[in-house]
């Protein structure tokens, strides 16, 4: 294989060869391939797109870089979601503990921080000890006993998309849509799922801009899902302002603790229970009272003890990350809020250090937005309409500024 031949082919518009998608992740998922070629070859697909057909062999090329799950014969239905990406997205800690309470498996794999917007991996994280490395074996067992797992692309399962995630993150190549396509399908395929439901984000804070658009990704996905005999479902969501009231790591948390609680801002626990109701066998009111009751609590506390963290940390989790310095962000006027832009506050919060600029970057747990107000809500003049959480006084303030410019009210 002559990689900067098929650099060259694809940076034309040309149609690349199944075998030639295979040897190219075949190459890079070993090393052969350096990250420079991958990275010009993911910028030349974010240029020059994609076919069904070529999409479809990269998604089976990265799912067959690693390992396929397979369950027993005994085995209850596998099911999953999977967000396309948003800004205060913290549904899936919630949702994969709620499905584990309905007698089914959930093998969830999920990713880091991607472009602006929040990883599932990241804000788990967050709970000290947490691992996400988990082997095959494992995650094996701990379905047995708990039903659900929530881990990362490993060395085992996925390392193309691993490497290829990590890659696209910082080389500006994060919203092409058959990147996308394989990526998710990729891992969720490499469950061996039954049913897969689809969270697919369009707007401000979204990598699709317009509904056209996530629509398109959508029926993509859904199109490689039922190819590969799951049953596949997608749902299209807006994500002009942020999700819930929080956006940052363990902030993200903490929100997330308060909706396994019963408790939670109202249109993350619509959301959780909108997805959840795709795929699970029981209604939307058992759903509701495994919420309400603690049923869902309590699968997350067990499913934070298998992986590793303190669930007795989890009643005060707003204190084990606390930011040097926390900021009121007040409104200069009173009024209408008619916008708070999910992609400003994204960026920002990737500024103070919830996000990666480099592959090798650490994450700031402690940073972010919190106490975010929703758009539609009256605000009267030096009310509060956020708080930032920052590691310098001079962060919090440019964070402030950066807040505002994304916030109209009138
Ligand atoms: N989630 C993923 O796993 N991959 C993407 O490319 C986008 C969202």
């Amino acid at each position: 294989m002559h990689v900067p031949s098929l650099i060259e082919k694809k940076r034309e518009g040309g149609i690349l060869e199944d075998a030639e998608i295979r040897q190219l992740i075949a190459g890079y998922t070993s090393g052969e391939v350096p990250d420079y070629q991958m990275s010009a070859m993911a910028m030349a697909i974010f240029f020059q797109g994609m076919s069904p057909v070529e999409t479809a062999s990269l998604t089976r090329a990265m799912m067959e870089s690693g390992e396929v799950l397979s369950f027993p014969e005994s085995a209850p239905r596998i099911v999953d979601k999977h967000s396309t990406g948003g800004i205060g997205d913290k549904v899936s800690l919630v949702l994969a503990p709620l499905l584990a309470c309905d007698n089914v498996w959930v093998p969830m794999i999920s990713g880091r921080g991607l472009g602006i917007t929040g990883g599932t991996l990241d804000k788990l994280e967050s709970i000290p000890g947490f691992s996400v490395n988990l082997t095959t074996e494992e995650t094996m067992l701990q379905l047995e006993e708990i039903g659900v797992v929530m881990i990362g692309q490993t060395a085992d399962i996925c390392p193309a998309d691993k490497k290829l995630y990590a890659l696209r993150d910082v080389s500006g190549t994060v919203p092409s849509q058959p990147l996308i396509v394989a990526s998710i399908m990729s891992k969720k395929l490499a469950e061996s799922l039954d049913a897969l439901v689809l969270d697919v984000k369009f707007g401000a804070g979204a990598f699709m801009k317009t509904k056209e658009d996530a629509e398109s990704l959508a029926n993509a996905m859904c199109d490689v899902g039922r190819e590969m005999g799951v049953d596949t479902k997608a749902c299209l969501n807006p994500m002009d302002e942020p999700l819930g009231h929080a956006v940052g790591n363990a902030l993200e948390v903490v929100e997330a603790i308060a909706t396994l609680r019963g408790g939670g801002p109202a249109d993350l626990r619509e959301l959780v229970l909108d997805l959840s109701e795709q795929i699970a066998h029981v209604d939307r009111s058992q759903l509701e009272t495994w919420l309400d009751d603690g049923t869902a609590f309590s699968v997350w506390e067990k499913l934070v003890a298998a992986q590793g963290g303190n669930p007795e940390q989890l009643d005060q989790f707003g204190e084990v990350h606390p930011a040097n310095c926390i900021k009121e962000i007040r409104s200069d006027r009173s009024g209408v809020i008619r916008k708070i832009d999910a992609e400003t506050v994204g960026r920002s919060s990737l500024l103070l250090g919830a996000g990666r600029a480099k592959a090798s970057d650490e994450i700031d747990f402690s940073v972010g937005f919190d106490q975010i107000r929703k758009t539609g809500e009256q605000i009267g003049d030096g009310e509060s309409l956020a708080r930032v959480h920052a590691r310098t006084e001079q962060e919090a303030e440019r964070a402030a500024n950066e807040f505002l410019q994304g916030v109209s009210i009138v």
